[in-house]
C-alpha cells in the first residue's frame, strides 16, 4: 500500500522571519502518523525552515523549483545540488505557474526533473490541463502530452518520483475537480506510469492538487488512485494546515 502524502505549497509567501515561525508553530500541531507530511519553501527561507525544524523529521523540507545544471553561469538560478546541501529531499518541478509566468516548457520539466533525481531530491512533476482545454475535452491528451515528454529523461532505477495532477482551472479558484474526475485522471496517469515504469510505477505516487482545503482532503485521500494532496493557500496557517492533516486521517 502507497503511504498517502499531504505537501503543504507556500508558493512566494514568507521569507525566513516567517518561513521560522510557521514551522515552530506546526510543531506544536498534532500530526496523523500513517501518512508523509512535507512543505515546499521558497530557496531563501530553507535554511530558516531546518533551522527551525532541528531535530524534528516532521514536515520533510521541499524546494519549489531547481535547475538542471550543477553549476555555472545561469545567473539566478538554484541547482540540484545546492538544495542537497540543504537537505533537501523534494522539489516541485512543472508547476504551472511556472509554465504560465515564466514560459517553463516540457523540455525544461524534463530536464529539471531528470536534474533532480539525479542529485537524490525526488521531484514532484506537476501536470494539469487549463480551463479551455478542460471544457473542449482534452484533458487527457494534455496531461498525457505532459507526462510523457517530463518523464522522457527519469531513470527506473533512479530516486522515485512523484506526480501531481494540478487542474490550473482548480488552483487558488475554491473550483476543486471532484474527486471522482480526479480518480479518472489518476487512473490514466498510473496506466502511463505502469506502461513506462514496469513495477516501479505502481509504487510511484500521484497526488491531486486545486483547492483542497480541510473540508476535502479526507474525501481526496480516501478516493483510489489519490495517493495524497499537494496544497497552496490552505497551508499558509499553520494551525489550519495542521488540522487538515488530521481531519485527512481520520478517513
Ligand atoms: P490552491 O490550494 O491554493 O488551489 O493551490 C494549489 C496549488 O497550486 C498547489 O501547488
Amino acid at each position: 500500500m502507497i503511504k498517502k502524502l499531504i505537501i503543504a505549497n507556500w508558493k512566494m509567501h514568507y521569507g525566513p522571519v516567517k518561513a521560522g515561525a510557521w514551522i515552530r508553530a506546526f510543531r506544536r500541531e498534532r500530526l496523523p502518523k500513517d501518512m508523509d507530511i512535507g512543505v515546499a519553501v521558497p530557496h531563501v527561507s530553507l535554511p530558516a525552515t531546518h533551522a527551525s525544524l532541528g531535530r524534528a523529521s516532521v514536515p520533510l523540507i521541499g524546494a519549489q523549483n531547481a535547475f538542471w545544471k550543477s553549476d555555472g553561469p545561469f545567473t539566478g538560478e538554484i541547482s540540484p545540488d545546492m538544495l542537497k546541501e540543504l537537505n533537501v529531499t523534494f522539489c516541485l518541478v512543472g508547476h504551472s505557474e511556472r509554465r504560465i509566468h515564466l514560459g517553463e516548457t516540457d523540455e525544461m520539466v524534463a530536464q529539471k526533473a531528470a536534474a533532480l533525481q539525479a542529485a537524490g531530491i525526488q521531484p514532484v512533476i506537476c501536470v494539469g490541463e487549463n480551463e479551455t482545454e478542460h471544457k473542449k475535452g482534452e484533458t487527457l491528451k494534455i496531461v498525457r502530452g505532459q507526462l510523457t515528454a517530463a518523464l522522457s529523461k527519469i531513470k527506473t532505477s533512479g530516486t522515485s518520483i512523484i506526480i501531481a495532477y494540478e487542474p490550473i482551472w482548480a488552483i487558488g479558484t475554491g473550483n476543486a475537480c471532484t474527486p471522482s474526475d480526479a480518480k479518472k485522471m489518476h487512473e490514466a496517469i498510473r496506466e502511463l506510469l505502469n506502461k513506462k515504469f514496469g513495477k516501479a510505477g505502481q509504487t510511484m505516487r500521484i497526488i491531486y492538487g486545486g483547492s483542497v482545503d480541510a473540508h476535502n482532503a479526507a474525501e481526496y485521500i480516501s478516493t483510489s488512485h489519490v495517493d495524497g494532496v499537494l496544497v497552496g493557500s490552505a497551508s499558509l496557517d499553520p494551525c489550519a494546515f495542521g488540522l487538515l492533516c488530521r481531519s485527512a486521517a481520520i478517513s
